[in-house]
């Protein structure tokens, strides 16, 4: 994928600062890495691989954890700029840094200004209070979106702010006309709330890493736009909807007023989320910081985490989607049939997928993977771990992240393969 994804500003700092030629001789990990074309040498890569611990296990057991991106550690790099920083920083404040990681943010996005938050719940809150400021205010907010459906109802709870839900559709999407029959028409009666704003998903989690058309949000922005509304756009994985568009991120973003995106998930950042939007908007958004307990000082450490991966590790998300894939299509290819998939589906770096056995659920497969079992060492050369996640509908969850190589992901489809030739073997015996 070409560089064209950044601005010239961010361009330019990425060809100062980011190629490292290293002479270190390669390690481990970095064959495989190098084999997809990515320098782990950068060093950005956890290479240490987590084994099981406990006296009574085996030293040769890989766990390859699959759970959520959320568990990517920092690499060797980031946790040198974050040492460098802190000894770069007289004062530990760091205020300089946050300011140039939110300068970075804003030019990535094409927006005014950006704020960074602690996490991505309190930078979508953070969005809603300031979008939603009038008693009676409402929102439009997706019936499968993490908003609505994992943040404790803070915007209800902590912004007083009313939700009205449109249908998610399987790619993350409303029907439009759907979308238009929530908005209220009827203010200033008293009667009714005052729609306020619309919020996307991008990409779509629960519905399985979905990329949100670019049509789709043009569409959504001129509804918006007729009706005086705003759109927020909870972006904890738009730079893999920017990867897998093959699209600066700004070009998704051209489409809604404010947006939130995460630094610690595929990103591998520790700790920390962007918000950024207009100028004015982020000035409220700095009181609402304030009053929620999220301005962090001495943040010149985590600013320092967060600066790297926006400069230099977003193409590398391309990784996780090119292993998904080929995790979804080891699913397919399975024998025995045991999994559906939509492989249409599988945008970006998530897989969500289904098992065709009903005697078999997702949470007993789920622990399947996550033990070793009987006969595995001897049939596979070593006992593997793969974590993953029962999921909505009935299905199974599982992501990709800066610590999930292209050979764990070899190892996590010869576990999946081990299970499912067991289960059958078992089902045969009549187990
Ligand atoms: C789509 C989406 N939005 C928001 C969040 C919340 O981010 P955080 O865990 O940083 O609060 C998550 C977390 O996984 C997410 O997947």
């Amino acid at each position: 994928m070409s560089l064209k994804i950044f601005s010239s500003r961010v361009l330019w700092k990425v060809l100062n600062h980011g190629v490292v030629t290293s002479s270190k001789p390669l390690r481990a990990g970095d064959a495989a890495a190098a084999a997809v074309g990515w320098r782990s040498v950068w060093g950005y890569h956890n290479i240490e691989k987590p084994r099981s611990q406990g006296p009574d296990r085996a030293a040769n057991i890989r766990v390859v954890d699959l759970r959520s991106d959320v568990m990517a550690q920092p690499g060797p790099a980031m946790r040198q700029a974050m040492v460098k920083a802190v000894l770069e920083d007289d004062l530990m404040r760091g205020e300089e840094a946050v300011d140039e990681l939110e300068n970075i943010t804003a030019d990535m996005c094409q927006m005014e200004a950006a704020l960074f938050v602690p996490s991505g719940t309190m930078g979508n809150l953070i969005a809603v209070m300031v979008h939603c400021r009038e008693r009676g205010d409402e929102m439009i907010v997706g019936d499968r979106s993490h908003l609505h459906i994992y943040e404790q109802g803070g915007s209800a709870q902590i912004a007083g702010v009313h939700s009205v839900t449109a249908t998610n559709l399987p790619d993350g999407t409303f029907d439009l006309d759907q979308l238009e029959s929530k908005i209220r028409h009827d203010y200033p009666k008293p009667y009714y709330p005052r729609s306020r704003l619309i919020c996307v998903e991008n990409t779509h989690n629960i519905q399985g890493g979905r990329v949100l058309p670019l049509t789709f949000l043009q569409e959504v922005r001129a509804l918006a736009d007729r009706y005086g509304l705003s759109v927020h756009m909870d972006g904890a994985r738009v730079m893999n909807a920017a990867v897998a568009q093959r699209v600066p991120p700004s070009t998704i973003l051209q489409h809604t007023h404010t947006v939130m995106l995460s630094l610690c998930k595929g990103l591998g950042s520790p700790v920390g989320c962007m918000v950024a939007g207009p100028r004015d908007f982020i000035s409220q958004a700095v009181r609402c910081r304030k009053a929620l307990g999220g301005e962090i000082l001495k943040a010149g450490i985590l600013a320092a985490a967060g600066k790297l991966p926006l400069l230099e590790m977003v193409e590398r998300l391309e990784e996780d989607h090119r292993n998904a894939k080929t995790f979804a299509e080891a699913l397919l290819d399975c024998d025995p049939p045991l999994f559906a998939v939509d492989m249409a589906a599988v945008e970006t770096n998530i897989v969500r997928f289904h098992l065709q056995e009903p005697s078999l659920s997702p949470s007993e497969f789920c622990a399947r993977m996550g033990q070793v079992g009987e006969g595995e060492e001897a049939a596979l050369g070593q006992g593997i771990e793969v974590l993953m996640l029962s999921h909505f509908g009935n299905s199974v969850r599982a992501v990709w992240h800066l610590g999930i190589s292209p050979e764990d992901t070899q190892l996590a489809i010869q576990k999946m393969q081990f299970v499912a030739s067991q289960f059958l073997e078992e089902k045969v015996r009549g187990q």
